[in-house]
Formats: structure tokens, sequence, C-alpha cells
């Protein structure tokens, strides 16, 4: 029996553009393609790439824990591997951005004996920085998922941007919601407070994911959040409250070991 392996790719984000020659080549010669998309569209066409294409959709559920779900995934994947499979784990965007199961089963797969790789995929990320223009090495650049942020101390840099994942579901606790409501935005309104004041224009953004769609740019002020329409796709971008603020003792060290 042949050894069963796995590769996890990302399908990118805009419907049939996004994916590298080297995930596509994956998926066509893969036993088994897993598919972790955001739609049914996307899903048929994968399935015009590989004939065995398993959707993760329904999973899904409101009310289950994501944990649930993302064991269940790493199950399903795992036992065609130990069955000798050649399989692909294809999810949206880049596999291994804010995304726990692709990690995981390689992990795992791993510990097996089993050979496992993630290939990048074009993230929400990348289109976030070429639609808004940020580079994230002009003034930095913090990337944290929304509830994480709000669950732990965190420190701020407000000179630097601040992304912040998953904002829909901002403050859910239970894992198991598709969205939550006004009270847990107002409370990381006030949770931004100390560096950003309510009328600091914050970024909801929406990458296109269909080539006929534009991307969603909406600039509104930090304190109109909580009434703000939220989607599974928005990230909240907060553009710097501060200019870069310089390190004068460090310059000063620095000074002097080059006169030295
Ligand atoms: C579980 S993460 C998966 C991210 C994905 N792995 C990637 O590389 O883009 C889901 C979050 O990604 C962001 N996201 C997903 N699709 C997006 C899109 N079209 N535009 C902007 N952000 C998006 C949102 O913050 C969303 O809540």
């Amino acid at each position: 029996m042949q050894k069963g392996r796995i590769v996890i790719v990302g399908t990118g984000i805009m419907l049939g553009a996004h994916m590298t020659p080297v995930a596509k080549s994956h998926l066509q010669a893969a036993d088994v393609v897993f598919a972790a998309v955001t739609d049914g569209i996307t899903e048929q066409w994968l399935q015009t790439m590989n004939p065995d294409v398993r959707s993760f959709a329904p999973l899904y559920e409101l009310g289950k824990s994501r944990h649930q779900t993302y064991q269940k995934m790493i199950e399903l994947m795992l036992a065609e591997v130990r069955a000798g499979k050649f399989v692909v784990g294809a999810f949206y965007g880049h596999p291994g951005v804010f995304a726990y199961a692709p990690h995981k089963v390689i992990e795992l797969a791993r510990q097996e004996g089993y050979e496992a790789q993630m290939l990048a995929g074009i993230s929400a990320a990348d289109c976030l920085h070429a639609d808004l223009g940020i580079d994230p090495g002009r003034v930095g650049c913090q990337y944290y998922e929304a509830s994480q942020f709000m669950f732990y101390q965190r420190k701020i840099d407000p000179s630097a941007y601040l992304v912040l994942w998953q904002i829909t579901l901002a403050g859910d606790r239970t894992i198991a919601r598709f969205d939550t409501g006004e009270a847990e935005l107002e409370l990381l309104v006030e949770l931004l407070s100390p560096q950003y004041p309510p009328e600091h224009q914050v970024v909801i953004y929406e990458a296109a994911s269909m080539p006929f769609e534009q991307p969603r740019m909406e600039w509104i002020s930090l304190g109109d959040l909580p009434k703000a329409r939220l989607t599974l796709k928005s990230t909240l971008v907060v553009p710097p409250a501060l200019p870069l603020q310089k390190n004068d003792l460090m310059l000063a060290r620095l000074q002097a070991l080059q006169q030295s």
C-alpha cells in the first residue's frame, strides 16, 4: 500500500484568480480533496480539478463550538492519510493565516511519520495591503484576532497599524456564534479608547472574492463601529493615531557605537 501524505494549499480570496500553479497541480493529483472554502461556487470550481472533493461546509453549525468543527476536519483528513491516500486540504486564503486546523493536521501527520506540507496562498492580508496601499514596513502593522485581543492583556503600539481579524465575532466566548452584538463592540471601542478617540477613522475592509466585485473599504469613526454592518469577511483596519516616537536613548547609544 502506498504511504499516505498530505499537502495543505490555499485557494486564495478571489475565485479562480488566486490559486498558485503548484497548489493547482497538487489538487489535480490528489486522491481526495477536502475543501474549506467560503461558497458553493468555489467548491464547484475545485470539482473541475478533482473528482473527489469533500466539503467541510456541513461541519459548521450555529451553536456548535468551532473547536469541535476543527477537530472533525483534522480527523477526516488524517483518516484518509492513514488509509494511504494522497490528501489535499484546500483552505480559502492562505491556509496558515488565522486558521487552526491546517497547522494542527500537519503537526499530527508528521508526528505519525507521514509527509506533510503547507503551501502559501493569497490571504485577505495580501489583498488588504494591496487595496488599502498599506506597506507593513512603513510604520509597522499589528495583527490580532479580535476576540483574543479582548480576552488578554495586550500592549498596542498606536504609531503602527492595528488590524483586527474576525471582527464580527469580537468578544464571542462561546466560539459557537456567527456574529456578536453591539454590546461586545462597544466594549472593544472602550478597550481601544485610551489610544484611539471615538472620532478616529478606521476602515471596514472586505477583499473582493468574485472577479466582478470591488473590495469594500468603508471608512467610519471608531465610535460608530458597534452600529456598522459587519460580515464574516470583515476585517477592521485601525490606522496609526500617533506619529513614530523616536527612541532617543537608543539613537544616542548607536551613535556612540559608530563614533568609537
Ligand atoms: C478564519 S480567518 C481566515 C483567513 C484566511 N485564512 C486568509 O488567509 O485570508 C477569517 C477572517 O479572515 C478575514 N477575511 C476573510 N475573508 C476576507 C475578505 N474577503 N476580506 C477581508 N478579510 C477577510 C476576516 O477577518 C475573517 O473574519
